[in-house]
């Protein structure tokens, strides 16, 4: 075995030396083709590292954008991807943790940079059988979002969510929100309360409860609760860093002494009257929400809803549209409280979802009104009705219920302003889509009761 070395008399191109090694003794030492390749590739690539430095940074950048563009595609096809960023909710040593990481992906939801897509999200709707809640399902299912809904089925109904059964994005569960739950979530609309008066004078004190608290514990650093409602959803909140959106609503102004109604005004609303258990209730809800941010750090959204029709009603609820439309369409004369002068905005529910959605994603705490500000007087709204379904129909008058608010118009300026949103749809175009549903119930209720 012979060593030989290629001297070079060029001292500064050292590392085109070669060192050959040979078996055998009739070898030649000098190998040309062997060396000509040996010296040329370290050579080229020498010459690529430094001259075309400019390229190799443009692939890179090419493979990056690739990677971009393609990932949120690929995270559809992962659905579970997201459960890998929450560990589990029992854990508590990783709650921090979880909150990050949770908090990471559900504000990604706001600021999605152009061209990239959204990752899927994993969204509790509590009350997601009921009439708001359903359409709100509807829309999260359709841009990809994962659902759970919890609902206790008190005032929701199967039917209305039907059509997402067999989706393996949807699932629904039997649950009362008094109750806590522990699931991994990314967001949660908190819905679930009794909402229309003949169901919550039905029940006042489950009513307030379901929004409320049965014990407060304030401790050093972190609220220990023993919560019900609202506060089981906050808890929840908190434990996995979800972003929580309270559904508050009008009611919180009371009898208003400020029209229309600016968010700014803190309301008139009689503590111990009959309304009082969900109007009170509400309020405490914004305050507890308002407490978990200030103190727990939970992202908190807070809509305050004016009322709001359309398919998927409760048929017997008390609430004003839902009862001259029922009544028009058997046939009744429609029920007017009072002299029937005193005013309300009524908003199309795909307005109102729209606008949740909106309030959710953004980057604004609240509370924000959404409402529609067309303002109608309840014989102004009979007369609506009266063109839509039934020229003939009657109105018959009552004495007013109490603490009825005198007028209720929402300003909706800040979510104009901050989100970006208004309601679209008029009166006389939503009515006639509520009517043909409702149509289409009180026509199979009758074949029900006459089979
Ligand atoms: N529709 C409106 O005009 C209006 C106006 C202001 C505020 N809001 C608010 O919007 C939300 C939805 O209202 P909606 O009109 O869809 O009412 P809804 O009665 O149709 O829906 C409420 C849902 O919550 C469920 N629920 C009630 N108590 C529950 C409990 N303890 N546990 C689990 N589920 C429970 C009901 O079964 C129902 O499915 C409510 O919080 C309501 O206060 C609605």
């Amino acid at each position: 075995m012979k060593l030989y070395k290629q001297s070079s008399n060029n001292t500064h191109r050292r590392d085109d030396d070669v060192i050959n090694i040979h078996s055998g003794s009739g070898g030649s030492p000098y190998h040309s083709k062997t060396l000509k390749h040996a010296r040329s590739l370290p050579r080229s690539i020498n010459y690529i590292f430094r001259e075309q430095r400019l390229l190799f940074i443009l692939v890179g950048i090419l493979i990056g954008s690739t990677f971009f563009i393609l990932q949120p595609t690929l995270s559809r096809i992962a659905p579970n991807e997201a459960s890998r960023f929450t560990t589990s909710v029992s854990n508590s040593n990783s709650n921090n943790h979880n909150q990050r990481t949770a908090r990471t992906l559900g504000s990604q939801t706001g600021r999605v940079p152009v061209g990239i897509g959204r990752r899927r999200l994993r969204i509790v709707v509590t009350g997601g059988a009921g009439f708001v809640g359903s359409h709100l399902v509807d829309k999260l299912i359709d841009r990809g979002d994962e659902v759970i809904v919890i609902d206790n089925f008190f005032t929701g109904r199967k039917n209305n969510v039907v059509h997402h059964f067999g989706n393996p994005r949807f699932e629904l569960i039997r649950h009362d929100v008094v109750e806590p739950i522990l699931l991994e979530v990314d967001q949660i609309y908190h819905l679930a309360c009794p909402a229309s008066p003949v169901h919550y004078k039905y029940n006042p004190v489950k009513t307030i409860i379901s929004l409320l608290i049965s014990d407060f514990i304030h401790d050093c650093d972190i609220y220990k609760t023993n919560v019900m409602g609202t506060l089981n959803m906050l808890g929840l909140a908190k434990r996995v860093g979800a972003r929580f959106l309270l559904t508050s609503t009008s009611e919180v102004y009371g009898d208003p002494l400020e029209h229309p109604q600016k968010e700014t005004y803190w309301g008139n609303v009689n503590p111990i009257g009959e309304r009082s258990c969900y109007d009170e209730g509400k309020r405490t809800a914004e305050t507890l929400a308002m407490d978990y941010h200030r103190g727990a750090d939970v992202e908190v959204r807070i809509a305050r809803i004016f009322n709001t029709y359309g398919p998927r009603m409760c048929l017997d609820d008390g609430r004003v549209v839902s009862n001259f439309v029922a009544q028009a369409i058997r046939k009744l004369p429609m029920t007017v409280y009072g002299d029937g002068k005193q005013t309300r905005s009524f908003q199309y529910v795909s307005d109102l979802v729209n606008g949740l959605v909106a309030l959710m994603e953004g980057e604004h705490v609240g509370p924000f009104n959404l409402g529609n500000p067309g303002e109608f007087s309840m014989l102004e709204l009979a007369e609506v009705v009266k063109e839509v379904i039934d020229s003939s129909a009657t109105i018959e008058f009552r004495p007013n219920t109490a603490d009825d608010p005198h007028m209720r118009k929402p300003d909706i300026s800040k979510a104009k302003e901050l989100l970006n949103w208004e309601p679209k749809i008029s009166l006389r175009e939503g009515l006639p889509h509520m009517v043909s549903d409702f149509q289409n119930r009180i026509l199979n209720e009758d074949e029900g009761k006459q089979a």
